[in-house]
């Protein structure tokens, strides 16, 4: 398995009235070929904005203020807005939220991808056509439909549609923000089966955002959980599940009802995310934690391998070395 993203040290700040925000703050993970991993945390954590900060979509009060995104050995955030043109669809993409907004209500459905395959591929029309023909029936939707518009199909299949196109070019990697908020539980589902089946059929790298525990452990094959900002952790689902090392990834563990122990008590996480304006050195979760001392009120845990493959933030753990 070689390596297809690796974000090192990143932040991200956005400037407002109030002072600085430190949104994302020295994030680092990677990402292997053909690996599904699973960005969760609670809201306003900083999922989506780490999401941008890759996609280079992060726009003014928002600044990347440090940090190297390095895709197959490109640093994006050093890219050229031709480079990055050619990357995005090509190497990179995304399936949005919702699919009214990757979808063009006046067009066809055909049409959408069509031209999104001519504009970032030297192929005949013909062959955009074929493919996307190809394409549709690979998220489930009969070939013959790429003559519909958008409002004739459901919500389903609508993010279906928006899935065809983020695959339109094949990319090998693929970021999923929340991409089936909105649907009802049994369509979210299926779409997100569609999604893993796409993964292995096309051994595709996928960032999944969700806030969504229990889909995320049944689905990843590793997972990193973000708090106020920061990373905090970092590990095969399998290792996350069975040796959790943050008191937030325990907190959330605890939070989420557990389908093989129905009788687990499910513990909510007290207080909430503290507000990123200014915010001072130390580790986030202290207010939080109940295992909080001094030195976490004044300085922040860096991200650590405590075991081979297993990074976390806390004082509490040593390093593999340790
Ligand atoms: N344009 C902006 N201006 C100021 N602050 C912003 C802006 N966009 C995001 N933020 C702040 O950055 C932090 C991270 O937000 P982000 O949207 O990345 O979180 P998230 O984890 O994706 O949350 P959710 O799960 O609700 O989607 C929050 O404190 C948010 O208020
Ligand atoms: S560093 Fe301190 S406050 Fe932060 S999670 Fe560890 S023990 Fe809790
Ligand atoms: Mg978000």
């Amino acid at each position: 398995m070689s390596t297809v993203l690796s974000i090192e040290n990143l932040s991200t700040f956005f400037k407002t009235d109030k002072g600085i925000v430190r949104a994302v703050e020295d994030v680092t993970f990677s990402l292997e070929e053909g690996e599904m991993l699973g960005l969760i945390g609670e809201s306003g954590c900083g999922k989506t904005t780490v999401a941008q900060s890759i996609l280079r979509l992060i726009e003014y009060p928002g600044k990347v203020v440090s940090g190297k995104v390095i895709l197959n050995g490109k640093d994006l955030l050093k890219a050229t807005d031709d480079e990055l043109y050619s990357l995005r669809w090509k190497e990179i993409s995304v399936i949005p939220q919702s699919a009214m907004n990757a979808l063009n209500p006046v067009y066809t459905v055909g049409d959408q991808i069509i031209e999104a395959i001519l504009l970032h591929e030297k192929v005949s029309k013909s062959e955009a056509v074929k493919r996307t023909k190809t394409l549709l029936e690979l998220v489930g939707i009969d070939g013959e439909r790429q003559k519909s518009f958008p409002h004739e199909f459901s919500g389903g299949m609508k993010q279906r549609v928006a899935i065809a196109m983020a695959l339109a070019c094949n990319p090998k990697l693929v970021i999923s923000d929340e991409s089936t908020t909105g649907l009802d539980v049994l369509t979210q589902a299926q779409v997100i089966a569609l999604i893993k089946n796409l993964q292995k059929k096309m051994n595709l790298s996928v960032i999944l955002i969700s806030h969504d525990l229990p889909m995320v452990t049944a689905i990843c094959e590793k997972i990193a959980i973000m708090y106020a900002g920061k990373l905090v952790e970092w590990a095969t689902t399998e290792e996350i599940l069975n040796n959790p090392k943050h008191p937030y990834s325990k907190a959330l563990l605890n939070a989420t009802p557990n389908l093989s122990d129905p009788d687990r008590e499910v513990v909510s996480i007290p207080g909430s995310v503290p507000n990123l304006v200014n915010i001072p050195k130390c580790c986030r979760f202290h207010t939080r934690c109940p295992y909080a001392f001094d030195r976490c009120l004044n300085e922040s845990p860096e991200l650590r391998e405590v075991t081979p493959g297993h990074y976390t933030a806390c004082f509490l753990e040593g390093d593999k070395n340790g």
